[in-house]
């Protein structure tokens, strides 16, 4: 019998050809001064995509030169992008092996520092990163109309690329996320206070979208259901929001939580067992029954039966993972020929790797498939 994980299903109204998701993975790979894609980013998107994964997100891309967050990250803030964006897109569709390629569009906000953003951080609010000591300007309204326009535009430059969709990025302390925490959005106009306002930038992004590209281009996000932070977002607030996303046109959601400040961020080290594989998953979980879009499940996720279990069981309808994929691109493979049940992924996190990442575990073994 096929496995659940081996069928298909639909986002918006593209159909992804199985239930795993590479999720957005910064790859320290792309030019350092400009943001354009590198030879070497072809290369392991290729990979990623013979590997047969259904959908794959990129590492998050900057909207402005303003959300920089990381040395070598990809960009999408001008349209001199374009050209190598429509490359890395290609690269995945001529592997013929039918997966998907997403753009995850993204600003930092107060996760960045002025040495590489080129300013002071901003942020809905002036509140003082206490891990990093930025303290952010707090946006004008002016400012932040500006913002939407630079989400749009770059999901515009994802979809002339020939990316099949963009995931915005609304997870762990960065802008949007940093929007809808009530620890980080003081504000006391109509971009602050309740849930409602807090979200409010989202829903205009995603309205934005729909009108610039059209109904056949998809928009998920990847969003916080918890900061691990006293005062930050709650499980049930970003209920209402996803089903306020939904509402104005959201494809998919992916759960994720963290952020910097709070110690405990999204990528957590360490292997669990089998039962607690999955450390989002009983968010996702939640938040699915208030949602008709699918629901990608995340964190921590390793072995093939948990994530079968995962989905058969209704908890979520799409498998993320970004470790094992740095590990082993062909895993998804590996998975269907019955030759792996269990990425050897240690999550030691020393993936982290500022000259291109990469497994450094020598002694991982992967199984060929
Ligand atoms: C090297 C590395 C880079 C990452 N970059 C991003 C990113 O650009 N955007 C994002 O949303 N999450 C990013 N993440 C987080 C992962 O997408 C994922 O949420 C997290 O690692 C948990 O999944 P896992 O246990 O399968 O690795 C990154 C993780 C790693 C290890
Ligand atoms: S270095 Fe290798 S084993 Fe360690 S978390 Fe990264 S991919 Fe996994």
């Amino acid at each position: 019998m096929v496995s659940c994980l081996f069928t298909p299903i639909n986002i918006g109204r593209l159909t992804v050809r199985n239930r795993f998701v590479r999720s957005a993975t910064h790859d320290y790979l792309a030019d350092d001064r400009t943001g354009v894609v590198t030879p070497a980013q072809l290369e392991l998107y290729g990979r990623l995509a013979d590997g047969q994964i259904g959908l794959i997100i990129t590492g998050h891309a900057y909207v402005h030169l303003s959300g920089k967050a990381s040395p070598r990250q990809i960009a999408a803030d001008d349209d001199q992008k374009i050209p190598g964006l429509r490359k890395l897109a290609a690269t995945v569709h001529q592997t013929g092996s039918g997966s998907l390629i997403f753009l995850q569009i993204s600003h930092a906000g107060r996760q960045t520092k002025p040495g590489l953003c080129g300013r002071q951080p901003v942020a809905p609010s002036a509140v003082l990163d206490p891990k990093s000591g930025v303290l952010p300007r707090e946006l004008s309204p002016d400012e932040i109309d500006e913002l939407i326009a630079w989400f749009i535009k770059a999901a515009l430059r994802a979809r002339e690329a020939d990316f099949d969709g963009v995931q915005l990025h609304a997870g762990h302390g960065y802008l949007l996320s940093s929007f809808i925490s009530p620890h980080t959005n003081r504000r006391l106009d109509s971009w602050g206070g309740n849930w409602e306002n807090r979200s409010r930038i989202i829903r205009e992004i995603i309205r934005g979208i729909a009108r610039a590209c059209g109904p056949d281009f998809p928009v998920i996000i990847k969003m916080n259901a918890t900061d691990h932070l006293a005062g930050g977002i709650t499980l049930e607030e970003a209920t209402n929001i996803a089903r306020s996303l939904e509402e104005v046109g959201l494809a998919a959601i992916e759960i994720s939580g963290g952020m910097n400040e709070a110690g405990l961020g999204s990528v957590w080290p360490g292997l669990r067992p089998e039962e607690e594989e999955g450390y989002f998953v009983p968010l996702a979980a939640a938040i699915k029954k208030a949602l008709r879009i699918p629901v990608m499940g995340l964190g921590g996720i390793r072995t093939f039966r948990s994530a079968e279990k995962m989905v058969s069981g209704g908890q979520v309808d799409l498998i993320s993972m970004s470790r094992p994929f740095i590990n082993q691109p062909d895993l998804v493979r590996g998975f269907q020929a019955g030759k792996i049940e269990k990425s050897p992924c240690l999550s030691c996190n020393k993936c982290f790797y500022p000259r291109g990442i990469r497994c450094v575990q020598k002694s991982v073994s992967r199984q060929s498939v």
